[in-house]
């Protein structure tokens, strides 16, 4: 069911419940998601994005009987993944003709997910569409995060469409910021930037600027998941800023995985090591086998430092210790510092394996890492205690 935003601009997308996973099973979604498409009703009438694949049939529904799909002068496409796009070739069967606004990337997008021909009319930044007493504004936004990402703005309404930019994976009935849960809703919307938008984060701190720049009236930001944010609408904004400047926390993340608690226990005596430090670090540790690797994503973005261990396993690491060791080489964090360790039976090349890794990360390392033969004994334990008192003096 529609909800309103203003006299001219109405919500018609899909709230999902029951998502819990999303980019298939990449990126969990602990509290669901919503795929927002908003309508536009002036002189002219524009539809701005539609949704997922497995809600077309409900959306194209709703939306005939909202609005009636022969009613749609313009569709605007800010983004072609398909959790926004999902639609669209159905719609665009319906109403052939339609002229479709979006990126030359975002014609490539369309054209190569859903191989058809429509009457796309590609825009640049500063291009405008009038719709009779309000004009949608195009603003590029490419790599935010896909070559093809753009946003829009609506003149008159003051409203900010920022596609991906400033969502969250968050299904709510309530629409807007204000009525929703704060630490919720920061907490996701922190997720969502740590897990998507860190490697871009340049290009966020740039656009962020060259839209500070256009200096804007913004009343509202409408983005695609998640809540409307209407009021003090600019603190997401705000915190893009922050959290592309790469950001930090006064927190170290411990992650690991064990097989027979030999690295657990040397993981908890490296935390009670840099607890016993004198600067108040936040400690958190992880299994990584066990942990949402979203979740642990998300804390390792908030850390200045970062310790990864595995037992050696077959002259190596365990799966688990590489599969987020390739998550945050790709996601491509900066200013942070990083130590490996491992316990072992004969061999022992984890610890080293590990740093590898974090080095081609970049990470910069911190010692030469720690390894422990068979179980932790005492002197054992001592030892990673001190290597977690000499990880945190080594942290700014
Ligand atoms: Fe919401 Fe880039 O998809």
């Amino acid at each position: 069911m529609a909800k309103q935003i203003t006299d001219s601009v109405s919500w018609v997308g899909k709230v999902d419940w029951q998502l819990r996973k999303f980019h298939g099973e990449e990126f969990s979604t602990h509290r669901g998601t919503s795929f927002n498409s908003y309508l536009v009703r002036d002189e002219k009438v524009a539809l701005i994005e539609t949704v997922w694949t497995p809600f077309a049939g409900e959306f194209l529904e709703g939306l005939d009987k909202e609005v009636g799909l022969d009613a749609i002068d313009y569709v605007i496409m800010n983004h072609a993944e398909p959790d926004h796009s999902g639609a669209f070739a159905e719609l665009m069967r319906r109403i052939p003709d339609v002229p479709v606004y979006c990126t030359k990337n975002c014609v490539k997008s369309l054209t190569g997910h859903y191989h058809g021909q429509w009457n796309l009319k590609t825009v640049k930044t500063g291009d405008t569409l009038s719709l009779g007493k309000r004009e949608l504004v195009f603003i590029e936004a490419p790599m935010l995060h896909w070559p093809d990402t753009m946003m829009c703005y609506l003149t008159g309404d003051n409203i900010l469409f920022s596609n991906d930019a400033f969502g969250q994976h968050l299904a709510t009935e309530s629409l807007y910021n204000d009525l929703v849960d704060e630490c919720e809703l920061l907490a996701e919307a922190m997720k969502y930037y740590a897990n998507i938008l860190t490697p871009f984060s340049k290009l966020v701190a740039g656009k962020l600027k060259q839209f500070g720049e256009l200096n804007l009236p913004i009343d509202f930001i409408c983005p695609s998941h998640g809540v409307v944010w209407r009021s003090d609408p600019m603190q997401i904004v705000n915190k893009y800023a922050e959290w592309a400047a790469d950001y930090q926390e006064n927190q170290v993340t411990i992650i690991y995985d064990t097989m027979w608690e030999g690295t657990r226990q040397m993981a908890e005596a490296i935390a009670d090591g840099i607890r016993n430090d004198d600067k108040d670090l936040v400690v958190k540790v992880y299994n990584c086998a066990t942990g949402d690797m979203n979740d642990i994503i998300t804390e390792v973005f908030k850390s200045k430092g970062v310790l990864v261990g595995s037992p050696t396993f077959n002259r190596g690491m365990l799966a688990s210790v590489a599969g987020i060791l390739e998550e945050m080489r790709g996601l491509a964090f900066k200013n942070k510092k990083a130590a490996s360790f491992g316990s072992y039976g004969w061999s022992g090349e984890s610890p080293k394996a590990i740093a590898k890794r974090l080095d081609e990360a970049g990470f910069e390392l911190v010692g030469e890492g720690l390894k422990v033969m068979w179980q932790p004994d005492d002197e054992s334990v001592e030892k990673c205690k001190e290597f977690g008192k000499m990880f945190a003096s080594a942290l700014d």
